[in-house]
């Protein structure tokens, strides 16, 4: 959704007694959703990938570990983060207060089933929690996306304090959104990436915008295959590779990262690791 900047007379956001800052409101709206759009296509990609290696009767030990972790390091956390923050904003809320009840008892299944799944001992259990926990954390973002967002801002809740500098629910966005607040993290890490910053600065970029499309996955793959356990490539193209994925999910399940760095509109780069 883009939304138009409001006039730079508007109040700064939190300060007591004025209405939030409408402008920070929506950017920082726009940084929780694409936060919320990025762990919602890495678990969907994780729990494709689970399945696929049942599907073919290969091991599904390393997809479902790859999974857990990231559940445990990322979404886990994430959720957390929100309870403290924004769920204790909406609890206080007439509007919000059962929908926040409700949504408090989803992350407290989410937490179950990652338990289930780190905790299954037959492929069917490993992909019957994948694919439960999957739906679930799919739901649960539509909820907070379209339903409690807007309606704590309706509630006069002001997002960009109460969130300021927080990784967990603003990912990279939190460097930016609360330009007046200095970052409260001192590890700008950036998830999946291996090494800290100083590796993701070394990483190799592959910009395939000018390889022939025909030739660009093959391209990609080989690079790939190239990369040492733990070392990572940042793939530069003029479209979101969702097709590319879905053939890593296939080719390499289990044994490959993807993390969207950025996301166009003119250009789309991406993470590509190997754990
Ligand atoms: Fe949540
Ligand atoms: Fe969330």
């Amino acid at each position: 959704m883009t939304t138009a900047p409001h006039p730079p007379e508007d109040p700064p956001d939190g300060r007591p007694g004025e209405p939030p800052n409408d402008y920070a409101q929506q950017a920082t709206m726009t940084a929780i959703r694409d936060h919320h759009a990025r762990l919602a296509r890495t678990v969907a990609d994780h729990a494709l990938t689970v399945r696929r290696s049942i599907d073919r009767l290969a091991p599904s030990a390393g997809p479902r570990a790859a999974m857990v972790d990231f559940l445990f390091a990322e979404v886990i956390p994430h959720a957390l983060a929100e309870e403290r923050t924004l769920y204790a904003a909406g609890a206080g809320l007439p509007g919000t207060r059962l929908l926040v009840e409700a949504m408090t008892g989803e992350h407290a299944r989410l937490r179950e089933l990652a338990g289930e799944l780190r905790e299954a001992r037959t492929p069917g259990e490993v992909v019957g929690a994948a694919a439960a926990l999957d739906a679930l954390f799919q739901a649960h973002l539509e909820k907070e996306n379209d339903l409690l967002l807007p309606a704590l801002v309706e509630g006069g809740i002001a997002l960009t304090g109460l969130l300021a500098g927080m990784h967990e629910i603003l990912g990279e966005a939190a460097h930016t959104v609360s330009e007046s607040r200095p970052c409260a993290c001192d590890d700008h890490r950036v998830p999946a990436a291996a090494g800290g910053p100083e590796a993701a600065a070394a990483e190799e970029e592959l910009d395939v915008r000018a390889v022939p499309h025909a030739r660009r996955h093959e391209r990609i793959f080989a690079a790939f295959r190239a990369l040492a356990p733990g070392a990572a490539l940042v793939l530069v193209n003029d479209h979101d590779p969702a097709p590319l994925r879905h053939q890593f999910a296939e080719r390499f399940p289990g044994e490959y990262t993807w993390e969207y760095l950025e996301e166009g509109p003119q250009e789309w780069r991406v993470r590509i690791g190997r754990p």
